[in-house]
């Protein structure tokens, strides 16, 4: 029987693979995010540990662990939190949730892609604030989502999801990544699908690679009359840089579920205008996240049976 530290609290029957295997788990029902010393004390005292991305489990976190730490397993498919490079040398194994969220992450990402093209933040917030006279046909006029050139940032399971969707809407598709798809709408040049999309949807991991990728000078590529969606990463975008392109108008409206410095968002953002601001929810159906907390604790059960989990997040040119 080995010792597992669940950090936050999970969607009920989340923990049912380390319970079914027999181990012994510790949970946080108070669900309060563990401070960076009491995540190295966990893992001085765990086989496992399941966390989040609030959890950050870096090299003082894994030398904690040292001797005994054999899997980190984080609910999310995202592991920027997590030191792989440190822990691929410690030994411990990394797992991530792959597959489960792609379809609700996508679900999102379109709602943020229908809600910032027709504004419905703006509106909703004056119908709530009493500050709507009624209807009048020069009210909050979007931009349509049928028939508008979507350019995809990134072309993983997420963005494809979000293809399918786009597709439905009639909308014509473009996709950039590092390496050509061989997919039609291939976009080699970032610059370039910046400067030829309607709207623009993020689907990158952050990495030192993407961090800012959308910085002052992608900013202004964007058309005046372009809509920029983010539901990866908040650091792909600087977001002073964001916001000061929305007040002066060089992009037309903004949807975003994800920040730089979560949970604070950019004041500047907060006040923004046609901005949708969302926290961090992409994946935050009862379903999903249940499927997420599960296939997560089944990468400890494997990886303390001794076997490969099929989830499992290597580092970057490990075999
Ligand atoms: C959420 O952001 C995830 O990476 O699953």
């Amino acid at each position: 029987m080995a010792r597992v530290v669940v950090t936050r609290r999970l969607p009920d029957g989340g923990l049912d693979p380390l319970l079914a295997a027999g181990h012994d788990v510790e949970t946080n029902e108070a669900d309060e995010p563990r401070s960076a010393e009491e995540l190295r004390a966990a893992a001085a005292d765990a086989d496992a540990i399941v966390c989040l991305l609030t959890d950050r489990i870096d090299a003082a976190v894994l030398a904690a662990g040292a001797g005994r730490l054999r899997v980190v397993a984080n609910v999310a498919v995202g592991f920027d939190n997590i030191d792989l490079g440190v822990a691929a040398r410690a030994g411990v194994a990394v797992c991530n949730t792959p597959g489960v969220l792609d379809e609700t992450v996508a679900d999102l990402a379109f709602l943020l892609i229908l809600a910032a093209s027709r504004l419905a933040s703006d509106a909703e917030v004056d119908l709530r604030d009493g500050a709507w006279p009624g209807l009048g046909i020069l009210q909050y006029l979007g931009r349509d989502v049928h028939g508008a050139t979507l350019g995809l940032v990134g072309y993983g399971r997420i963005a494809r999801a979000v293809a399918r969707r786009a597709s439905g809407f009639g909308m014509q598709l473009l996709h950039h990544a590092r390496h050509d798809t061989g997919n039609p709408g291939y976009v080699g040049d970032l610059d370039r699908l910046l400067a030829e999309s309607d709207v623009v949807s993020l689907h990158v991991p952050l990495t030192p690679d993407t961090h800012h990728l959308l910085d002052a000078r992608r900013l202004a590529l964007l058309r005046p009359t372009a809509v920029l969606v983010n539901t990866a990463r908040g650091p792909v975008v600087d977001e002073e840089a964001l916001a000061v392109a929305l007040e002066r108008g060089a992009l037309f409206a903004a949807g975003l579920d994800v920040y730089e410095h979560e949970p604070q968002v950019h004041p500047r953002l907060l006040a923004a205008p046609r901005t949708v601001l969302l926290p961090h929810i992409g994946s935050a159906s009862q379903a999903t996240r249940t499927r997420m907390a599960r296939l997560a604790c089944e990468g400890v059960v494997a990886v303390l049976a001794g076997e490969r989990p099929r989830n499992l997040v290597t580092a970057e040119g490990a075999p």
